[in-house]
């Protein structure tokens, strides 16, 4: 076989869709390599085996193995899945458990720092002795704290294979203590403020963020927010230097429109711009689902991580308004049980109207995505967001707090921005439950307003949010680094 004369990133991460997925992570890193593949890359990606993933392969080849990583064996194991080029680390001491890739029933595996600088370890070690197969990268691409230590491990080893290190949310930073640098293989020399060093503990982003060659972000108001107190969680500082230096760029996610595409996606009745009659007939059967009549005003869905960040607070406050003025709202979120506690509580106030489904349910998350007049995204910071990019593509118009990516991806529906044919959805500056409740009065209002109404949906679905344009921001920054 000739060998491949591609350039080669290698992608680090604990989440990979449709392998495993907690959060925007796993699309992201699941869909960014066939989008790197039209730019000229080919992209392998390092994944935990956790429990059960590697009998989801066929076929699956040795490829590196390690006596002793961090107390026991670590196997790395190539294999192919959904047309991604995956490397399994099968470490069973650390991966093979129950529960979730960082949590069980609520709380955190106690060794966290050890099991994902353990992942990071080996994405550094692969990209310096390379594979049995005689492969290896030419960019290391870091993904979140879960890899924060792989740009650290390479610089501590003297290597010169370039990386770059992604923050998808810095509000999750891989924090343990000193006491622990010598079990993650560490240098102590090298734990103070400028290095490793986090407050007199270690963070694991905060390390990538330093020792990357380059820093990207999830879109450009999120990268200029992180330099901020306000947005930067602790981090503003070090990003700001690097920001200075020319060292950071924020790049919009896309969406994989293989999997999200209301003209063939396989949980839903076929529909497609020029014709709305599926978008209608999925409407019908959501609303059937969750047992709520055909409402005067718009349907509103929600998919979310029951989260602070997510503003399930403002949510809760803001819909009986919402639905008393004749709006409908279905949810679909996991997470905070006090939250959960509350939906329901929202549902027997509002039996009529609201609607709630508590658990991870993706073929649920595509019949209300297609099924909604309006997406609704609250969040008090959010890095890009997927969910209104989704709700874009099908035509079901965001109502978003302006912060992070929802700003940079949903123009207002301002009397300016509907002349001119440009607004795509709502979007609130006053991010509290008015701002909120604002906004969704201002989009039933327009959905009385039948043409008005399709011309937002038409506009929406023309946004281009596919990966294309940033793929190709990904590929010049990788192809920088190799000069
Ligand atoms: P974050 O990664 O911060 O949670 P994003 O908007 O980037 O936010 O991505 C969330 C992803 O997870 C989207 O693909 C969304 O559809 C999905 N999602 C969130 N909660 C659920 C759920 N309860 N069931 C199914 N999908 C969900
Ligand atoms: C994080 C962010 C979210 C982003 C996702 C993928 O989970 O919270 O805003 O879309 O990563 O980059």
């Amino acid at each position: 076989m000739m060998a491949d004369p591609r350039p080669t990133v290698l992608s680090v991460a604990s989440e990979c869709v449709p392998l495993v997925k907690t959060g925007g992570l796993a699309d992201v890193v699941g869909a960014l390599p066939a989008a790197l593949a039209a730019e000229g890359w080919r992209s392998r990606v390092l994944l935990p085996a956790y429990r059960g993933l590697l009998d989801q392969f066929r076929t699956l080849t040795p490829v590196w193995e390690h006596g002793d990583l961090f107390g026991g064996r670590g196997v790395v194991f190539a294999g192919r899945h959904s047309g991604l080029d995956l490397l399994l680390l099968d470490a069973p001491h650390l991966f093979d458990r129950h529960g979730g890739p960082y949590h069980l029933d609520g709380d955190d595996h106690p060794d966290n720092h050890l099991r994902f600088a353990a992942l990071s370890w080996v994405g550094a070690r692969l990209a310096i002795d390379g594979t049995a197969e005689g492969w290896r990268p030419d960019v290391v691409h870091a993904h979140d704290w879960q890899a924060g230590l792989v740009p650290s491990y390479l610089r501590y080893a003297g290597s010169s294979v370039p990386s770059v290190m992604t923050i998808h949310n810095v509000a999750f930073q891989g924090i343990f203590g000193p006491d622990q640098l010598d079990a993650v293989r560490l240098p102590t020399w090298d734990f103070h403020p400028d290095a490793l060093e986090y407050h007199g503990l270690v963070s694991t982003l905060k390390a990538g963020l330093v020792h990357a060659h380059k820093v990207t972000t999830v879109s450009p108001t999120y990268a200029e927010e992180l330099t901020t107190p306000e947005f930067g969680f602790g981090l503003e500082g070090v990003i700001a230097a690097r920001t200075a230096h020319g060292d950071m760029v924020g790049i919009v996610n896309g969406i994989d429109g293989a999997r999200w595409n209301p003209a063939g996606d396989r949980h839903v009745a076929a529909y497609s711009p020029a014709d709305l009659t599926g978008k209608a007939h999925n409407r019908r059967a959501l609303l059937e689902e969750f047992g709520l009549p055909e409402p005067v005003g718009p349907l509103a869905v929600v998919v979310t991580r029951l989260s602070h960040q997510k503003g399930v607070d403002l949510l809760l406050e803001a819909l009986p308004g919402f639905v008393e003025a004749g709006g409908a709202a279905v949810v679909l979120g996991s997470g905070d049980a006090g939250y959960e506690y509350e939906l329901q509580q929202l549902t027997q106030r509002y039996p009529q109207s609201v609607g709630v489904r508590t658990g991870y349910d993706e073929p649920l998350s595509h019949r209300m995505f297609a099924g909604g007049d309006i997406v609704v995204v609250p969040s008090r910071f959010e890095p890009c967001g997927l969910t209104q990019l989704y709700g874009l593509r099908y035509g079901t118009v965001p109502v978003v707090a302006a912060t992070g990516g929802l700003r940079d991806t949903v123009v207002d529906a301002s009397p300016e921005n509907i002349r001119v044919g440009t607004a795509t959805g709502f979007a609130f500056t006053d991010i509290s439950a008015a701002g909120l409740a604002e906004s969704l009065a201002r989009a039933s209002a327009h959905f009385a307003d039948g043409p008005t109404w399709r011309r937002l949906q038409a506009q929406a679905m023309a946004t281009p949010v596919d990966w294309g344009p940033s793929a190709q921001r990904y590929a010049s920054l990788f192809a920088e680094l190799l000069e």
